[in-house]
This record gives structure tokens, sequence and C-alpha cells, in this order.
């Protein structure tokens, strides 16, 4: 332990009180031992920084920042040091406005298009979210502050997000969903990691220890304080046990006496305990002096220049029919797209920046020279129909050379807290996208969205730049890109479906029952696409640039690649060199190849480099479940170097003894797994992959039932309860606007009760409303008819029923208020 002297003068309520937040952001200091409060900020790509009355889902304003592309646009860079110099600039942000830690990056893999959240991550494939999430955590803490990577784990849909079970076997878990948490860990050392919401195969992700002991403290030597998500903690005293440190926000003093309690009882090992508050300690003492030290302003205009570079490095040109882009000085263009006037530049929730400004293409078109001929809003933005604005479009795009035309997701479609219901953009946008083209067939489409959409409008556009969520200088980089000041240079970081019918988890995804099943196991995005020879719309590592580039001379070994790269065409631009481990000889079944190293190399005209992109033994590697170890099958493999998944231009052969390791999978029957045929595992398959009977599906009244599961109660007031929420839902997703805490609420457990109402609540008062819900109340109607058959009247009656469904309630807020007092005054 870094700090046992400290600790050792130590209450146990002390020790108790570090293990939780006092507020929504902050911990708890213990000013005579000098141990200051961290203030935790999200998020991702900017921070969020609330001073006054805090509300963990931005609905209360947090003071200006710089709001920088999300994790999806940053991914498609395809560009470590880029990531590492943003994230750099978040981190000196959150230092000025005394954040010490910062809450990101997010890399939960995009597992399917739909999740609400997949705008906070970085990409379907774990090397490359790794090593963008090392690069993060490296520029932020550069700053002297912490990171905090998240959600640990397996957390892959908002639907039902606090109380879901991730189900899925040992392999895919490691090969998949920890093994870019894995990179980020062991390669940037991030101060903190956060938990997510999720249970994994029945355990929450907070309390397994097999996640945070065996796996993330043990195996990888994570020595940091990791802390649950927002309201995440299910049983503190487990969580403590199994190896998490600070649950957040603030469950009051009830949480601290859980503590207490459990250490008491030798539930808890005074040990255990003591490991966590060395770990409160170091996060508190280490991150204290950066954030007192922190200039308190910031170059606010440095940082949207740097946000702007960013966000044309992330733009990918999908398409570019006849080089219709770059567009020349003097160009006539028609801006057809409400986004050109108000971009979606960022998606909604916890990551949401109050930006320090905010650009628009439509501001902008004056500092280039192209020629404006108009600007037409098109469609309305929430899918509603207007003749007259596609009227005026249709009008404006017949007297330009060139219509820029806007597209995009909009707000309800990329929010934390709901998962799409299709990966469609809205018909107004697609119709039209089709009668522009019928007027004006020079289309260039600049589309916003954070996740992959469905795309056969793309046939409607001669040139398509995907611009992902630019952040508050989207619509600069954008331009830069449209002008020809930046070549374009990125790279798809998933993969785009020709549908959703055609993922894989499709069928399934969201799951709306308690356990969300993987059964499609390790083949996500193009892992599954290549490996069951399925046609894609575009496939992962995609993108078109304004020059061309060479690849030769490649000589590979088990170490590595290395090949030279040329710059053949006539503009300076940058290529991203992609490198996939195949095993076509296989007897352990895995994906047709898997990305294991990438480099972005900037080259001038005719310029050629030499490029390494170095492998270890992990490359070859797989998770067998049979020895509990990574193992290589001994063989040939082929070292795929390429310009995107599908594209590959060159293949090395080399040779590896392996380990010797049996079969982990001899005499089981994973046939969908062998062949890929994996849309429809049945139960028999996927129990066999997963080694055990399938989990029960059905959500139970207990603490963790979720308000959105009242409806199957037995409580009339909370019958009430589900209505009014599910109304409000309701209300929210047709005005367009998605309201956070509705949805954050609607998919809560009643437990959490107790961890989001600063210490009003505790486990006392969850347990009775429990009750409550398992029909407690309807005690109250004996005492009504007991009443009026007595005669004392209906007033009377129903007095006695609300009594005796408050009463419970009541007292055990009572006697939670009383109890916290007697704790508070020995602190
Ligand atoms: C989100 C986290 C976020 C936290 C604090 C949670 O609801 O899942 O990503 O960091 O809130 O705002």
């Amino acid at each position: 332990m870094r700090h046992e002297d400290l600790i050792s003068t130590m209450t146990l309520a002390e020790k108790c009180t570090l293990l939780q937040g006092a507020t929504t952001f902050g911990t708890r200091p213990i000013e005579r031992l000098g141990i200051p409060s961290v203030e935790f900020s999200d998020g991702p790509s900017g921070v969020r920084h609330q001073a006054g009355d805090a509300d963990h889902l931005g609905l209360n304003a947090s003071e200006p920042a710089t709001c920088f592309p999300t994790a999806v646009t940053i991914a498609n860079s395809w560009d470590p040091r880029l990531a590492e110099r943003v994230a750099a600039a978040m981190g000196a942000e959150a230092a000025s406005q005394g954040v010490g830690v910062l809450l990101g990056p997010g890399l939960c893999i995009k597992r399917n298009p739909l999740c609400g959240r997949n705008f906070e991550y970085f990409s379907e494939d774990p090397c490359l979210s790794g090593t963008m999430a090392a690069a993060y955590v490296r520029g932020i803490q550069s700053t002297g502050i912490g990171a905090c990577p998240k959600h640990y784990a397996a957390n892959s849909q908002e639907t039902r997000r606090q109380a879901s079970d991730s189900v899925l076997d040992e392999r895919t878990l490691r090969e998949i969903y920890l093994a870019g948490f894995e990179t980020c860990v062991t390669e940037s050392a991030p101060r903190t990691i956060m938990t997510s919401y999720n249970l994994v195969n029945g355990t929450y992700a907070n309390e397994s220890s097999h996640l945070l002991g065996d796996i993330l403290r043990d195996e990888w030597g994570f020595d940091g304080a990791v802390v649950t998500d927002w309201g995440g903690s299910n049983d503190h005293a487990a969580g403590v046990a199994a190896g998490s440190t600070i649950e957040m926000p603030a469950p009051g003093l009830g949480s601290v006496r859980e503590l207490m309690d459990a250490v008491r009882s030798g539930a808890l090992s005074e040990a255990d305990l003591d490991e966590r508050v060395d770990e409160a300690v170091e996060l508190a003492l280490s991150v204290a002096p950066a954030v007192e030290a922190a200039r308190r302003s910031f170059d606010a205009d440095a940082h949207h220049a740097l946000a702007r570079e960013a966000a044309a490095a992330g733009c990918v040109l999908l398409k570019n029919e006849g080089e219709l882009l770059p567009l020349a000085a003097g160009t006539r263009v028609a801006l057809i797209g409400d986004f050109a006037k108000t971009p979606h530049y960022q998606g909604a929730g916890s990551s949401a920046v109050n930006s320090t400004r905010v650009d628009s293409l439509l501001g902008l078109m004056g500092e280039t020279d192209l020629d404006l001929v108009g600007y037409e809003p098109g469609f309305e933005r929430d899918g509603g129909e207007s003749p007259a604005r596609r009227g005026a479009a249709l009008d404006l795009a017949a007297h330009a050379d060139v219509v820029l035309l806007c597209l995009g997701l909009t707000e309800i479609q990329e929010s934390e807290g709901a998962d799409r219901p299709d990966m469609r953009l809205n018909d107004n946008q697609l119709e039209l996208a089709h009668a522009v083209a019928g007027v004006n067939p020079n289309v260039a489409v600049l589309l916003s969205a954070g996740s992959a959409v469905e795309s056969d409008w793309m046939d409607d556009a001669r040139a398509v730049l995907y611009c992902a969520l630019g952040g508050q200088a989207g619509a600069g980089g954008a331009l830069d890109v449209v002008t020809g000041r930046t070549c374009p240079s990125g790279r798809l970081s998933e993969t785009w479906p020709l549908r959703l019918s055609d993922v894989p988890s499709s069928a399934s995804f969201p799951s709306e029952g308690r356990c969300a099943e993987y059964r499609e196991g390790l083949y996500v995005g193009y892992r599954y696409f290549q490996s069951a020879g399925a046609p894609v719309a575009l496939p992962f590592g995609f993108g078109l640039s304004y020059t061309t580039f060479a690849y030769s001379g490649l000589e590979a070994s088990p170490d590595g690649v290395a090949l030279t790269v040329a710059n053949t065409g006539n503009v300076a631009g940058a290529e991203v060199v992609q490198l996939y481990v195949a095993k076509p000889e296989r007897e352990v079944f895995r994906p047709e190849q898997e990305l294991r190293g990438f480099a972005k190399v900037e080259l001038a005209p005719g310029e050629s480099r030499r490029v390494t992109i170095p492998l270890t033994e992990r490359s070859f590697a797989y998770f067998n479940v049979a020895t509990g170890r990574w193992e290589v099958e001994g063989g040939a493999y082929e070292l795929r170097v390429g310009a995107s998944c599908e594209d590959i231009r060159l293949v090395g052969v080399v040779e590896l003894a392996g380990t010797g390791a049996p079969n982990p999978y001899a005499g089981v029957d994973v046939t969908p797994y062998e062949t890929a045929d994996v849309t429809s595992v049945d139960d028999a398959h996927f129990s066999a992959l997963l080694g055990r009977p399938l989990p029960d599906d059905t959500p139970g009244i207990g603490r963790n039932m979720c308000f959105c599961d009242l409806g199957h109660g037995r409580s009339l007031v909370f019958w009430v309860v589900w209505l009014a929420l599910r109304a409000m839902k309701r209300a929210a997703e047709r005005s367009g606007r998605p309201n956070l805490n509705v949805l954050f609420v609607w998919n809560m457990p009643l437990r959490a009760i107790a961890k989001m109402t600063g210490g009003m609540a505790d486990m006392g008062v969850v347990d009775a409303l429990v009750r409550e819900v398992r029909g407690f109340g309807w005690g109250g109607a004996v005492l009504l008819a007991l009443s009026l058959a007595l005669g004392w009247g209906a007033g009377v009656g129903a007095l006695l029923w609300a009594l005796w469904v408050v009463a419970p309630i009541a007292l055990a807020l009572l006697a939670n208020l009383v109890r916290n007092r007697a704790l508070a005054r020995k602190l």
C-alpha cells in the first residue's frame, strides 16, 4: 500500500467515507488528514463541468468548454497522435476548471449499429479502440489529472442499461469486449476506470471479482481507482470486496453505514477495505497538484483550431464520382439542409458539452472562395413533411453548379439512454436527396451521424463526405476537405452494413429482457461479414482520398511487417496502412482476419516511405477457454496489409510453432461458430459455446426491478408511476428531443433510488418500496373494506389505505435520517 501510515490513523468511518461521492461529481475530503476532494467531470469529447447545481445527465448548463469531435470521428482519423493532442487539450481545460478526473474515453465495442451511445465509442474493433483509448488517456494524463476509460465491460446497449445482463462466453469477452481495455490499461496506466451499469454473466460488472480482481488488477496490473458509473452500484460492500473503489454519485451516509456494517460482520475484510482506501487516497493526492497549479483559463481559439483540424482528419470520403470534390474556387454552390445552419455536431446525454462557440457551414461559407448561391433548409428536422421547404430547395439547386446537401441523424436518434429503432435517415431527407439529384446531378452530401446508417440514398449523390459528429468546429473541418485545403484521410472505424437485418445481432438487439445474449460470439462487425462472406455497403477501414497510394516491398516476420508506401498522386495526403492477421488453415475457429496494427503515414506527392507495424505473440493468439490462457495455434499465418479490410494489397506468410494447447472445443458442437453462420444461433449451440446452461431471462420483483418493468408489478401507485413515465418518454420521442432524465429513470432499477438521492433514501427505503411493488399496498384495501363494514365511512377507509401504503416508507425514510444523523456526529 502507498499510504499505509496515513490509513493507520483513520477511523473505520473515515475510511468508509472515502469510498463514495459526497456530491454529484465530487468525493468527500478529510480535512484533518489533508485528503482533498476529487472532482470528476464528463466526458469523452470535451469537459462538462457543472459549476452550479449538478445533474449528471447534462440538463443543467455546464461551464463553456471546447466540444471536440466525438470518439467516432477521432477514431475515423486512425491517428493516435491526433487523439493524444485533442485529449491533452481536454485535460488542460478540465484542470483549468478544477476537475481532477475526466470521465473518458468511452471504448465500448460497437456490437450493433443501433446502440444509442455508439457516437461516444471508437469502434467495432478492439485493436483500433484500445489504441485510440490509450492515446486519449496519455493525452489527458499528460496534464497531471486522471482519465477514466469507460464502461468496463460488455456494455453494448442503452435499453435497460442499468440492469441488463450481458451473457457471453469467456473467449468472446476476452478477445472482443476486454481486449481494447487491456491495451488501454497496459499501455497508458489510467488513474481510474469506470465500471459499467450492466451485469456480465450474472454478476454486476462492479461486483465481479473476475473482471476487477483476476483480470483488471492481477493480469493487467491496474493499480488505480475503480469508479462506478453514476448510480451503477448495486451493493457497495460486494463491490469493494471485488475491487471497486468509489461509488458515485452521492449515495449518502447509508452507503458508508453499509460498508461499516460489512466490515463489522466480516462480510468485507478490513484488508480489502484498506486496499480500496489506499487507491482513493492515491487518486486524491496525485491529481490535486495539477488542479491547483492549473491556469484558470484556456486558449479557446487554439483549442477551436485543434478541434477543426481533428474534425477534418475524421472526415471519411465515401464516394467521389468523377472527382466532384474538392470544389474549385468560384464554384457556384447551393447549400441545402437544415444541418448547414444548425449543425448536429455532438450526441445527447452526459457527454454533451456547452461549447465555447459553434461553427456552421452557412456561417463559414464567406471564408472560402466558393460562390454561395443561397441556402435552404430543405426539410424539417423532426422528420415532418414540408413541401414548401422542399420546393425552395429544388429551385435553389437548379441554379447552382454543385449542391452541398447536408443530411444526418437527428438529436433524438443519438442519445444516451435510448437505442435507435432503425438504421435509416429520416424519409423526408431521403426524399429531398432524390428530388435534388433530379434537378442537379452534382450533389455532394455532407453526412452528420455518429454511427452507421443504411446508405441506398448514396445513389443520389456523386460525392459523399461522412463527417461523423465533428464537434463545435466540425463545419470548418468539413469545409477544409470540401475545398481541398485538407486531403481526406479518414477511414471507417465501423462496417456499414447494407441493411440492419444483415447484422448478426439484429434479431435480438437491443434485448428487452433481463439478459442480452451475445449469441454471435466473436463475429462482430467485419469479423462477421468477412467470415460469412456477406456483402456490406462500406467495409471497415474504407475511405477515399484526393490522391493515390502504392504499396510495395513487404517484409513479414512474426515481429511485424515493413513495407514501402508511395504517394502516387498530385496532392499531399495521408494513408492508413492496416495490418490484418489471418490463419487460413486452422483447427480452432476464428474470424477470417483481424486487425492487429495500423499506421498513418503523411506523404507529399511522389514521396515514399518505409512503414513498419509491429506484432507480438498476442497478435496471433486466441483465448483458450480450457487452459484459461492466451494460446497460439501452430502453423502458417497470413499477414495481410491493405487500405481497408477488403482492399488487401500485400500478403506475407509467417510460420509459428504455437503453444501446443489442446483445442478447447474438441467434442463440443460449436458448428455455427466454425461456419460463421451466427445470425440465429439456437439455444443448444449457444449453451455449448458458453459451456453452461442459458440463464433465466425473467425479470423478478426486487431491488433490481427497473422502472420500465413496473407495469408487471402489483402496486397501484407504481402502475401510475409507470404510466406517467411512459407517457413522458413518448411525448419526448414525438417532440424529437430526448428527455434524458426520463430515459435515465425508465432504465433505472429501484435500488438506484438509494444511490441517486443524495442520502435521502437508503436500502431500507428501497426495501419498503419493493414491498409495495410486491403488492403490500393492497392490504390497505382490506382496511377500507373493514372501515365500510364497521360503518366508519369511505373517507376514513381511504385514509387508512393511504396510511398503510405511506407509513412503512415514511418510517424507513425516518430511520435513514436518524441513522445518518448519528453517523454524521461521529465524522
Ligand atoms: C454515464 C457515464 C457518465 C456518468 C456521469 C452516466 O449515466 O453512463 O458515462 O460518465 O453518467 O455523468
